[in-house]
């Protein structure tokens, strides 16, 4: 008799975009005739960018010739990368990050879900509610999370984004070790101010806590006025993680490939007050458990980062928030109280019904696929999220069908 590890038992449910796919399988096994429209999980449409497919063919011809072929990548990632990373995202916009200090990997999920690692299971824990689940559910696995009740897990502290606090949570009195923050937020597709993210960094200089900054969504932003990294806010390197992605910024929901910026002044201690690098101890947990993203996609994720994909990136973009424009409009029209959509490529509004009763009605009634709210934790009951990542076509489609509905 094996013994399962007890924490995964703790884990409620399955994943939400797992019990989404499942559901809508269902209904279309059933409804066979029914075209289904999916604005759930925030999966990319279009494809990747002119500049991107001729790099990525360029690597695919390199590994097919003895000359230029490559086996394993350095631990990191190719310096061409987190060079291009470094100098686009960070030192052009004159954020003191350099390319030593970037970690390249197969996606934010993994980073994100992996980082609690570098802690010890007995810290404590800062998440907001609602979330992106894979912060919580990895925190759950590794034993953090004490007892499930009433919708939550006793050990964690839930930072509140409701709509009284527009979808900001406040920034708590008490000392946590750990706080995690996701902004232009997902589900709810708010944002923070440069004061107000300057708060945060300060709030963990006061107590000697570190940010896990999931900037995955960096790429909606345009005002100015909002960060795009946690790294914009002076001090933020003593005390902040960013993570960030190629999947919605580029379209590499499916090629893979997203970055970690971790700086060398961040620290962590021992029982013994020994202050350790967490710079350190993540190349350390990266080179034992990782073995890199492949030469092809590097290459491919490098050709974003050139003038020519910075270009083509940001036309997509713009298909993405026209789409995000016309879904909030409509939502807003219905009545419904809704955030996000702005900044953001996600739409997060206030439902007539629970969260997946609404997801039953609206799959039944117009075959549209949303992701219901509560999926991103209990704050999110009677929330739902909707996605612009869709066909121009089909979102066009999507806004005719939601026009017909009544409650
Ligand atoms: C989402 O829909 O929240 C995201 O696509 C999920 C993810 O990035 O893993």
């Amino acid at each position: 008799m094996v013994r399962v590890n007890e924490n995964y038992t703790l884990l409620q449910g399955s994943y939400l975009f797992s019990e989404v796919a499942k559901r809508v399988k269902a209904y279309q096994q059933n409804n066979p005739e029914k075209k289904i429209i999916r604005l759930g999980i925030g999966d990319v449409t279009q494809p990747l960018v002119p500049s991107v497919v001729k790099a990525f063919q360029e690597g695919v011809e390199e590994m097919a010739k003895k000359e230029t072929f490559h086996g394993y990548g350095p631990e990191q990632g190719y310096e061409f990368l987190r060079e291009a990373i470094a100098q686009v995202d960070f030192q052009k916009r004159g954020i003191s990050i350099t390319a030593d200090e970037i970690f390249i990997s197969t996606g934010a999920k993994e980073d994100t879900a992996n980082f609690q690692e570098l802690f010890d299971t007995k810290i404590s824990l800062a998440i907001p509610d609602p979330v992106y689940p894979v912060y919580v559910d990895s925190n759950v696995m590794a034993g953090r999370a004490g007892k499930f009740s009433h919708g939550r897990y006793t050990n964690f502290f839930y930072l509140d984004a409701t709509i009284e606090n527009n979808f900001k949570p406040e920034i708590p009195k008490k000392r946590f070790d750990v706080v995690y923050l996701c902004f232009p937020n997902n589900p709810t597709g708010q944002v923070l101010t440069r004061e107000e993210l300057k708060a945060w960094v300060e709030y963990a200089h006061k107590h000697g806590s570190i940010l896990l900054f999931d900037a995955a969504y960096e790429a909606f932003v345009e005002d100015p006025s909002i960060p795009k990294s946690i790294f914009e806010i002076d001090g933020a390197r003593e005390v902040a993680v960013e993570f960030r992605s190629l999947s919605k910024t580029a379209g590499f929901t499916g090629t893979r490939c997203a970055y970690t910026i971790v700086p060398k002044e961040v620290k962590v201690y021992t029982k013994k007050g020994h202050a350790l690098s967490l710079h350190s101890l993540w190349f350390r947990r990266q080179s034992t458990k990782f073995n890199g993203v492949s030469y092809p996609v590097q290459k491919a994720a490098a050709a974003v980062f050139t003038a020519e994909g910075q270009k083509e990136i940001k036309e997509v973009i713009g298909y993405y928030k026209e789409n995000a424009r016309l879904i909030y409009e409509t939502i807003a029209s219905l009545g419904l109280p809704c955030t996000g959509g702005k900044h953001s490529p996600y739409i997060w509004f206030k439902t007539p019904m629970d969260s997946w009763r609404f997801f039953d009605y609206l799959l039944d009634k117009v075959q549209i696929v949303g992701t219901p709210g509560i999926g991103f934790g209990r704050n999110g009951d009677g929330y739902f999220r909707l996605s612009a990542f869709g066909e121009r076509q089909n979102v066009l489609e999507a806004i005719d069908r939601l026009k017909t509905l009544s409650w």
